[in-house]
């Protein structure tokens, strides 16, 4: 995936792990310089430093991190509870933070638990008591309910671009095969003939759902927890409109303790991902299947596909099937967190630090499979003999048949059915296509039908009737494209 694609919430740097992390993380734990220390003598086990750090996967957050802290700071000073000098200080102070971070100049500490302590520490280490004063009026548990949700929005709106991407890729295949004729499916056995064009649209209706709920979401989640300070508010003077907006909320959240317990936002995040994922695991299985031989409605691009290290001939069809596999992960994330806020009491729990984990790897995966996609819907080689040569098989215009008789001989559509069953069964036992039989077999079964039922047989005639609204004639395709192009502009 390009960077330009995670840029808005990769990790620039990951210095945690280098090989006496361990050491570290047991020797800062044990002297006893946590930020909350004041009323404990001795610092925590080095297994409890462990078990309690969010900094190895919360370290992500650093932007929103800062973006909130400057929020905060610039209200706090306009509100006169701190100067304006050291308002310039922290500014300052986080700007070259953040420069620090990005350049991979910090260095992680498990005894500073998470993001929040290590950019106060370093804020502290830099400008002394203006540093101090920052965290005036605020808790971790409404920065970090802030941070999260900044976080979630970055994602959405990236992931709002990709759609766009993989919405475009579709209407141009769904264009270039508007009247391609393929067989549909029920069951999975040739049920009547559609249009390649129409198939494809059908994700394109799929995908435009599946971004207008992860608008919905962004909109509900596009409120500001800043302010609840630890759960009840605070008795300083402070403007939580005016965090709410410099941080682009649309409000500060009603309630301080729903605001720092609050994590539906990220459960219906993974609720759009994974029905989402759903989505693309049903595309990628289909583009398995038609990549198979006994398929063969589809050549893999190089780009998309691998080799066989032990069968030269193999073409396998990778990026397709795992982007049907990461389904799984998705959905586990979203059931993950479902479970870990199960029963929890108001207000923050510390449990509630598990929300990050599976939210980073879903969206992170949820990335990677739409631009696989995007990718593989646009290197698309459709056969388009093999698919009309399937749409043709298995007597796929029977019901063409039936509607004729309903048509023009005024039957009754179950008796017309029963006729048409019989002709089939005549079509099968000379091992010939409906429109190869002669007008002379279906006329012994039903006196009455005349030359021009060959007009309804062939799958092109059958498509082209199909003119219903949201039918699969190649008309109704042009004009669901017309439509959809208009509404991605
Ligand atoms: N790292 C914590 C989290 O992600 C931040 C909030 C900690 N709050 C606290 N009261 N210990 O949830």
């Amino acid at each position: 995936m390009s960077d330009k694609h995670l840029n808005s919430h990769t990790d620039p740097e990951n210095n945690t792990h280098s090989s006496d992390d361990m050491a570290l993380r047991h020797n800062s734990a044990s002297d006893g310089q946590t930020m909350w220390g004041g009323r404990f003598s001795g610092g925590p086990s080095a297994i409890m430093a462990e078990i309690n750090a969010s900094i190895d996967f919360d370290k992500r957050l650093y932007r929103e991190d800062i973006q909130g802290s400057k929020a905060h700071a610039t209200m706090l000073a306009k509100q006169n509870i701190i100067s304006d000098a050291d308002l310039k200080a922290i500014l300052e102070g986080l700007d070259q933070i953040k420069g620090e971070i990005e350049r991979g100049e910090m260095t992680y500490d498990a005894a500073l638990e998470d993001i929040h302590m290590h950019v106060e520490a370093r804020l502290r280490e830099l400008i002394g008591d203006a540093g101090a004063r920052l965290h005036t009026a605020r808790s971790r548990n409404d920065q970090v309910a802030t941070d999260f949700r900044l976080w979630c929005r970055g994602a959405i709106d990236t992931i709002d671009t990709l759609y766009d991407g993989l919405l475009r890729s579709l209407l141009t295949q769904a264009e270039k095969h508007a009247d391609w004729v393929m067989p549909g499916f029920t069951h999975l056995q040739t049920a009547q003939p559609v249009t390649l064009g129409h198939h494809l649209m059908a994700y394109f209706e799929m995908f435009k759902r599946d971004r207008s709920r992860l608008n919905d979401c962004r909109n509900r989640l596009n409120e500001s927890p800043l302010g609840a300070a630890a759960l009840a508010g605070t008795g300083f003077d402070i403007d939580r409109h005016m965090t709410a907006n410099l941080l682009g909320f649309d409000a500060p959240m009603a309630n301080s303790l729903d605001a720092v317990s609050a994590r539906d936002f990220a459960i219906e995040l993974l609720s759009c991902l994974s029905i989402s994922a759903v989505h693309l695991s049903r595309l990628a299985d289909e583009i398995v299947l038609w990549a198979s031989a006994a398929f063969g409605f589809l050549t893999l691009s190089d780009a998309f596909s691998t080799g066989s290290s032990i069968m030269p001939q193999k073409r396998n069809p990778d990026a397709a099937e795992l982007i049907r596999a990461k389904v799984g992960r998705i959905m586990g994330a979203q059931n993950g967190l479902l479970v870990v806020m199960k029963g929890l009491p108001l207000a923050y729990s510390k449990d509630m630090q598990e929300d990050k984990e599976p939210v980073f790897k879903a969206v992170d995966d949820f990335e990677l499979c739409l631009t696989a996609m995007t990718g593989m819907i646009d290197d698309l080689k459709p056969n388009k003999d093999e698919m009309a040569t399937a749409a043709r098989a298995s007597f796929s215009t029977a019901t063409d048949l039936a509607d004729w008789l309903v048509r023009e001989l005024n039957l009754p559509f179950r008796d017309a059915h029963h006729i048409t069953g019989a002709i089939v069964k005549e079509a099968e036992n000379q091992n010939i296509e409906l429109k190869d039989l002669s007008l002379e077999a279906m006329q012994a079964i039903e006196p009455r039908v005349s030359e021009n039922i060959f007009d309804v047989l062939s799958v092109e005639a059958s498509v082209q009737s199909r003119t219903s609204f949201g039918g699969t004639s190649p008309l109704n395709v042009q004009s669901a494209i017309q439509t959809a192009k208009k509404d991605l502009s």
